[in-house]
């Protein structure tokens, strides 16, 4: 198995370690060897040290490989000259056609309720982002903005057929195993289908897409009613298919829900790789200090797993995402994970510690018997 691994900058170098520590332990636990990482060199600090955004031949390695990791690019001081921070994972995406992104959004207990409603504890639902077009295809690393001159600047929202019918395909299929494990599998559309013809097309081709699933039960959201029911009753969701920029802001509203960024993983899928990654980003006002809330890295290691025991046939990696995904809820059930980033007193290596030995509980250290 090969990974492709992007460290990147800030606390994404602290939470990918943590991430394939915890990844390797789970591999270890069900028989199988750690996998063969090609590190490639990218993000605003080797944009400093070099003038570009990655290693020359990063872009062609990290197809190669079966999957890659990324921990968070950028940083705000760090800029081009047009003021656009650097974002090679954007070109990733266009790259490799990473049209789906699945951002999960759970609620765990003893972790923080930010809604006063108890059903709140009962949060379980999946932002499904489509990652390569909408707003994002004119975002500045594709240099596809209409500079018209010094008063005006023009993007574009772009939604095609080709990708957009494989994103409610892929979301109608997710609704479809979510239901066969137990979860409501219902799917909603979310767009703005009253104001723009771009995304009365995105709700056009879910109700196209929608003939093939007359099993799921599905629902409508303009985005700004639906970021009033991310507060307001977001325990009624379950599957959520949106265009990418609307993706971007309501998967923070939501990560925020169930505590912070450091819970938010993140999966980007494509036909042919998967891109996996936290959805927070360097976060530079803690980096370097051991205050980083590893787990959306460590469950986005987890949903690699998963892909990868799709992709590769071998459900041994399967059970190793389930171990991962079990130390995390046990940790939380048991109150023993307690990330700085909700006021505890756990820094990202006390929250890895926790979880590692979850997985590979180590035995307890003999004490000598004495003659
Ligand atoms: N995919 C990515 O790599 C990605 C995503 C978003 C932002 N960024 C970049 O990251 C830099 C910082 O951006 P930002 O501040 O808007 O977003 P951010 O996600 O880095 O941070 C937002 C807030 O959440 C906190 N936070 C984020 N992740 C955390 C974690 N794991 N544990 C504890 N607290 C956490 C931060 O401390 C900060 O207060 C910018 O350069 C931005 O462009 C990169």
């Amino acid at each position: 198995m090969r990974i492709a691994l992007i460290k990147g900058d800030g606390i994404g170098v602290d939470v990918a370690e943590a991430a394939l520590t915890v990844m390797e332990a789970a591999l270890e636990k069900v028989g199988l060897a750690r996998p063969v990482y090609d590190e490639i060199q990218a993000g605003a600090g080797y944009f400093k040290e070099n003038g570009v955004d990655i290693e020359p031949d990063g872009e062609e390695r990290a197809e190669a490989a079966d999957a890659i990791f990324l921990g968070a690019i950028g940083l705000p001081a760090i800029r081009h000259q047009d003021g656009t921070e650097i974002s090679p994972h954007l070109r990733l995406r266009d790259r490799f056609g990473l049209y789906a992104g699945v951002r999960p959004v759970k609620a765990y207990p003893n972790a923080p309720q930010r809604l006063a409603d108890p059903r709140a504890a009962n949060i379980d639902l999946i932002i499904l982002r489509e990652s390569t077009e909408g707003l994002f295809y004119s975002a500045a690393a594709h240099d596809r903005s209409l500079v018209v001159n010094d008063d005006e600047v023009q993007d574009i929202l772009r939604i095609t057929r080709k990708t957009t019918t494989k994103l409610h395909g892929f979301a109608f299929d997710l609704a479809r195993k979510r239901r066969d494990r137990g979860k409501p599998g219902k799917l909603t559309c979310v767009d703005k289908a009253n104001v723009f013809t771009s995304l009365a097309f995105f709700r056009q081709l879910f109700d196209e897409v929608k003939q093939n699933y007359p099993d799921i039960p599905v629902g409508y959201n303009y985005v700004d009613a639906q970021a009033l029911d991310l507060v307001r009753k977001p325990w009624e969701f379950d599957v959520l298919v949106t265009e990418n920029m609307f993706g971007d802001i309501l998967s923070d509203l939501a990560g925020g829900l169930v505590g912070g960024m450091g819970m938010a993983a993140c999966a980007e899928i494509g036909d042919t790789t998967g891109l996996f990654q936290p959805a927070h980003g360097s976060a530079p006002d803690i980096m370097g200090q051991d205050k980083a809330n590893p787990l959306a890295a460590i469950l986005s290691a987890a949903l690699m797993l998963d892909y990868l025991s799709e992709k590769l046939g071998r459900p041994e990696l399967s059970s190793a995402a389930e171990l991962v995904n079990s130390a995390v809820d046990s940790g939380f059930d048991d109150n023993a994970l307690r990330p700085m980033e909700f006021g505890g007193d756990m820094g990202t290596r006390a929250v890895t510690n926790q979880i590692l030995s979850r997985i590979s509980p180590v035995a307890p250290v003999r004490t000598s018997i004495r003659a």
